[in-house]
């Protein structure tokens, strides 16, 4: 045996890894393990969970099957009224118990952590347990403070939570910590290779008295998993993992009401700019892409380094990785663990293998275990695989740029939009940059920094919907109180006039003109006791093709200023007044209502949306480093709008007014009963100084158009307020490119009362902007 005397005679390098024998010891009295439902263990037929750095069994747990799911869904639905009666003090009393629970048993929790998952001690004991205590001290002080802050909501029900191996821990209390904060009750299913710490914490849990039934753990593979997306009592699914299972539960729940929020992949970029401090920023890379082995959603797993200093950078990057240690990840000096399974190495190695860059490894590498060595590939093209796709091991792929013009096309040529990071020494030229990288989280000289009050989340493929923060929270809530069904819709037919001596094909609006339907066709608009009212054009998918072309060309409207927004909302507003009569006239003639009212109401409704335009703010967020967090709300892109059939002027404008205040642009199909008040419309937008593209009309039929504009790739969210039944629809080809959707279910949408904070919440998407102040 080599002793320290024998280490500081040769200066060899000496492990020193942590004590494992209480956890295992733990293992060894517990195991079999079986479900947590309702207070009380469930074990059942089982699987083994292993040590990948070793390969040996760690123990074994039960496999859940439906009617596991089911009990738990059932112990969490009864519990459920009682945990959401409890004040807020009670519940954050019980969340303040647990983070103390995770402090008391951190070394415990990181050591098991270790031996699943196959992580460096060093990652789970500094990084993952101190943010799991910090998520729970945080959201303490949410559920402290919810009443007061978050009125008009409540908690959604029960969630049903789902989360993949790579922070199993953490993940849990991502999930776990505002659900139980807002007054939701939990079944969560781990990841199938790491489910001993959600074990160990339910353990705990029960230890601090939290009542039974409030946290449920079914452990099992992704047929658990899917047994509880499809359980028609879950209210919410929230789930992290890979973008294809996050697909496959969009669908899967699409038009059965469930809140849904999706944390998938990425491939985020890692820009150095020449003018960056370079040993820091190949300090960063180190950690954005070898910590867990790159098995991290928002790793920075592509570099962009300016040309000029890329042979430089790559030198000094591949001496460090000299120097990294691989081996026993509970040795508490050792840099790079284990991948999660062996099989994870032969995928990795078999993509590393087809490249046709030049490779460079790290070693040496333990001949046993799932490891993979640290990789760099350099001298690849934006379009390379390996550049596009996500490798989730420890690769980096490289490639230059020449212009911050050319970072940013390259930064953003992915379906994916989770991270990126910036490095330069010019604040001016970060944050320029930052707002153009299409990312939810921008790290700016900094990578990996999260936080519990700090939004995390996506755009694009990278999933929807953030963790952390007020945003975060705000995924547990709904509003309170319910809502009516809506009326079956009724579109009153007649005769149809004779054609006038000058008959005039109707129009669409699109790209800031009226334009012809592609297929010629026209329906007949009658008043509710049959009279005829005019005629408006029957819609296809090709215009959907050309309005949404339109509305995508008009990116420039996301870069105006909230002013200027606000100014043609005010002009909106003017020249609607200015042919109130008019306006109130027609919506007379269509629903048989007096619409002097309405027209007053779409007026103010202008104004409220004008006046949010320069005011829905950004915040900025403490987070416990020397720094400061941006919340920003950024424009979702394009959103595809159904428009309400009831008040439809006050709907309309309501849509039209939050979607461009917070500088999005818009295809919106007319309501169907009262589509003249959308086509005289045309002529308030015409006189308003709106840029072409930036709100584009259809009319025609809402069931014919909702596939093709839900499944539009180039359309990022969609909306209805529709009294036609398309939300499963737009659910389930909003699959396609996981835009975000907000939809009716068959239910009303009061539009008398503003509701601004739900409008503004789904125009928007929530940007966290890192900037560190330095040292
Ligand atoms: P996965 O997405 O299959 O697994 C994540 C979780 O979903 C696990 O708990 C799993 O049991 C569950 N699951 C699987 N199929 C399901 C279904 N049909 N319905 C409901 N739940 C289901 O991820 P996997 O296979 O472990 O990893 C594959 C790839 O996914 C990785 O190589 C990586 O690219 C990506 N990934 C991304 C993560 C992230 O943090 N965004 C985390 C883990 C994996």
């Amino acid at each position: 045996m080599t002793d320290v005397a024998d280490i500081f005679a040769t200066l060899e390098y000496g492990p020193a890894p942590e004590a494992d024998g209480e956890v295992r010891a733990w293992l060894a009295a517990k195991a079999p393990f079986g479900h947590v439902i309702d207070g009380a263990q469930a074990v059942g037929d089982g699987f083994k969970t292993h040590n990948p750095a070793t390969g040996e069994v760690l123990a074994e747990v039960s496999q859940g099957t439906a009617a596991d799911v089911d009990a738990a869904v059932k112990a969490a639905r009864r519990a459920q009224p009682e945990w959401a009666a409890l004040s807020g003090h009670q519940r954050a009393r019980h969340l303040y118990a647990l983070a103390r629970q995770v402090q008391k048993h951190a070394r415990a929790l990181a050591v098991l952590e270790t031996l699943d998952t196959g992580k460096p001690i060093r990652e789970s004991r500094d990084i993952d347990l101190p943010l799991v205590a910090r998520h729970f001290y945080y959201h303490a002080g949410m559920a402290q403070l919810m009443a007061e802050n978050l009125p008009g909501r409540e908690a959604i029900g029960v969630c049903g939570q789902i989360i993949p191996w790579n922070f199993p821990l953490l993940m849990l209390a991502w999930k776990v910590a505002p659900a139980l904060a807002m007054g939701n009750t939990v079944v969560l299913k781990p990841a199938e290779q790491t489910p001993l710490t959600a074990l160990m914490f339910a353990e705990l849990a029960q230890a601090a008295g939290l009542p039974k039934g409030v946290l449920n753990i079914v452990t099992g593979d992704g047929t658990t998993g899917a047994a509880l997306v499809a359980h028609p009592d879950v209210d919410k699914i929230a789930f992290t993992g890979s973008t294809t299972v996050g697909r496959a539960i969009r669908e899967a729940t699409a038009g059965t009401g469930k809140a849904l929020t999706l944390e998938l992949g990425g491939k985020s970029p890692y820009i150095v700019f020449d003018d960056a401090d370079i040993d820091s920023a190949v300090e960063g890379l180190v950690d954005a892409i070898w910590f867990n082995g790159g098995q991290v959603c928002c790793a920075g797993a592509r570099l962009l380094v300016h040309e000029a200093i890329a042979d430089r950078f790559h030198d000094k990057l591949k001496a460090r990785m000299d120097g990294l240690r691989m081996g026993d990840p509970l040795d508490k000096c050792i840099d790079v663990g284990s991948l999660i399974a062996a099989s994870d190495c032969a995928r990795v190695a078999a993509l590393v293998e087809q490249t046709e860059g030049e490779v460079y490894q790290a070693g040496p590498v333990p001949q046993t275990g799932a490891f993979y060595p640290p990789t760099l590939i350099t001298g690849l093209h934006s379009s390379d695989p390996l550049m596009q796709e996500e490798i989730f091991g420890p690769v980096l792929v490289s490639t230059t740029f020449r212009t911050p013009v050319e970072a940013v096309q390259l930064a953003n040529n992915t379906r994916y939009g989770l991270a990126a990071s910036l490095w330069t020494e010019n604040v001016n030229l970060a944050l320029d940059l930052a707002p153009k990288l299409e990312a939810g989280i921008i790290w700016v000289n900094a990578t990996n920094l999260m936080d519990a009050a700090a939004g995390f989340g996506g755009t694009k493929e990278s999933g929807f919907g953030r963790e952390g923060g007020w945003a975060g929270l705000r995924a547990y809530t709904k509003p309170v109180g319910d809502a009516k069904k809506l009326p079956a819709l009724h579109i009153p037919t007649g005769e149809m006039a004779a054609a006038g001596p000058l008959d005039r094909t109707p129009k669409l609006y699109i790209g800031g003109k009226q334009a012809r339907p592609d297929g010629g066709y026209v329906r007949g608009v009658f008043g509710p006791k049959g009279a005829c009212l005019g005629e408006v054009a029957e819609a296809n998918r090709k215009d959907i093709r050309n309005a949404v072309e339109a509305a995508a060309k008009a990116s420039g409207w996301s870069k105006t200023s909230g002013h200027l927004r606000a100014q043609i909302l005010y002009y909106m507003a003017e020249n609607l007044s200015a042919r109130a009569d008019e306006f109130a006239a027609r919506l007379h003639a269509q629903t048989g209502q007096d619409g002097t009212a309405e027209v007053e109401a779409a007026l103010d409704r202008l104004f409220t949306c004008a006046a949010w335009a320069d005011k829905y703010e950004g915040r900025a967020t403490g987070v416990p480093i020397r720094g400061i967090a941006l919340g920003m709300p950024s424009p979702v892109g394009v959103i595809g709008a159904f428009a309400a059939e009831q008040t439809p002027l006050l709907a309309m404008v309501s849509v039209v007014g939050a979607a461009m205040a917070m500088g999005n642009r818009l295809v919106l199909a007319a309501p169907e009963t009262a589509p003249l008040t959308a086509t005289d419309f045309y002529q308030v937008l015409d006189t308003s100084d709106v840029p072409g593209g930036v709100i584009n009309i259809l009319t025609g039929s809402h069931a014919e158009l909702a596939p093709h504009l839900a499944g539009h790739m180039e359309v990022d969210a969609c909306w209805s307020f529709s009294s036609t039944d398309i939300s499963s629809v737009i659910e389930r080809e909003a699959a396609g490119n996981l835009k975000r959707t907000w939809v009716n279910y068959g239910q009303t949408h009061d539009f008398a009362a503003p509701q601004m904070d739900r409008f503004l919440e789904a125009a928007t998407e929530v940007k966290t902007i890192w900037v560190p102040y330095g040292e």
